[in-house]
């Protein structure tokens, strides 16, 4: 019987696990109790991460689900609408949760990939009349998931914002992968973030910690969220144990980004090549890669044959990403055996 191959998890980049330098960092740092404030790693996180966004203030989130939601909190009210793109996270896998936790109402823009037009999102904005929901906020998602990893540059973001502010709608950016969006488009991460009112990003996505998303705005917005966040039940104690491991992984920079997105353009390649599939290269820019196929079911089963496990997206879609536990040579190593079960 033939030896089973190594099992590549190309599911989601949130598979990854800390290696022993996590580990290390989060069995030896300094805490206190957060709520109280007093956690001197979780500060240390906050401070570095704000710098980063560029930002005045950053909450540390247990999950990238609460960020989002806290934040469509503090910028809505009940009753209003929220505009953005119609397979976004925030719509499609957040569990309604903006209508259960704050009476909000999504207003869904289809996208190119993901990506949204000015000119459809203005025409989304409610006018201020007495008989109609407002529109309370405008959210972006970069690099967007469901649209496979796509990124929006700072021209297309000036014009969205400029659609926004023209409204008076707030803004806020999941940027669950923004480190990815600002690898592909070789910008610094705070100048994607520029004009938002608020920004997720994930640290237990591409940058490999176990746990953890931080919020970014201004002091306001953050004293605000800091409320929000416990009201929701995300009040944490002696999290520095987690909070280290986001340091960590932030001391690594975010360079390593640059190979998990050159390994998906491959993954393309090799997914392009077998019949049914379509997933031309040249549209993968980040990390993400989605695939279409007339049979998932199959494809998906004979990527496992090869050592490759990925996802069923919709009806005629998978969905394969890249990430630090999934190094070249053993992508390369399950790509050829794909060639070959093809041939
Ligand atoms: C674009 C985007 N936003 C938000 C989230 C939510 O993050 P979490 O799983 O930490 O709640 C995800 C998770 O995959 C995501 O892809």
């Amino acid at each position: 019987m033939n030896p089973q191959p190594p099992v590549v998890d190309l599911r989601s980049d949130t598979v990854t696990r800390p290696d022993e330098a996590m580990r290390r960092a989060m069995a030896t740092a300094a805490v206190g109790d957060d709520v109280y404030r007093e956690d001197p790693t979780v500060r240390e996180l906050e401070e570095t991460m704000a710098d980063l966004l560029g930002t005045e203030s950053a909450l540390f989130m247990p999950t990238g689900t609460m960020g989002n939601q806290v934040a469509l909190h503090v910028l809505g009210k009940p009753g209003s609408e929220v505009v953005g793109e119609a397979s976004s996270h925030i719509f499609r896998f957040e569990m309604g949760a903006m209508a259960a936790l704050s009476g909000m109402i999504p207003r869904p823009v289809v996208g190119d990939r993901g990506q949204l037009d000015p000119a459809r999102v203005e025409a989304a904005i409610n006018p201020r009349l007495d008989y109609i929901a407002s529109t309370a906020l405008l959210v972006v998602e970069n690099s967007h998931n469901l649209g496979g990893g796509t990124v929006t540059n700072r021209d297309q973001l000036d014009r969205l914002l400029a659609v926004a502010q023209r409204h008076r709608v707030a803004t806020h950016l999941d940027g669950a992968r923004l480190f990815n969006a600002a690898v592909a488009l070789d910008v610094a991460p705070a100048t994607l973030v520029r004009g938002f009112d608020s920004v997720m990003v994930a640290l237990s996505k591409g940058l490999g910690a176990p746990i953890g998303s931080m919020l970014g705005g201004s002091t306001a917005f953050v004293e605000e969220a800091r409320r929000v966040r416990k009201m929701f039940g995300g009040g944490m104690r002696q999290v520095g144990i987690l909070a280290s491991a986001g340091l960590e992984a932030l001391s690594r920079g975010f360079g390593h980004l640059a190979e998990d997105h050159d390994n998906a353009r491959r993954v393309a390649l090799a997914l392009d090549r077998l019949p049914g599939v379509r997933c031309p290269p040249a549209s993968i820019v980040t990390n993400i890669v989605v695939a279409v196929t007339v049979d998932p079911v199959a494809t998906l089963s004979l990527l496992r044959r090869a050592g490759l496990r990925a996802i069923q997206l919709g009806p005629d879609s998978i969905r394969c990403v890249t990430h630090r536990d999934a190094p070249r040579e053993l992508i390369e190593v399950a790509l050829a055996r794909l060639d070959s079960i093809d041939g």
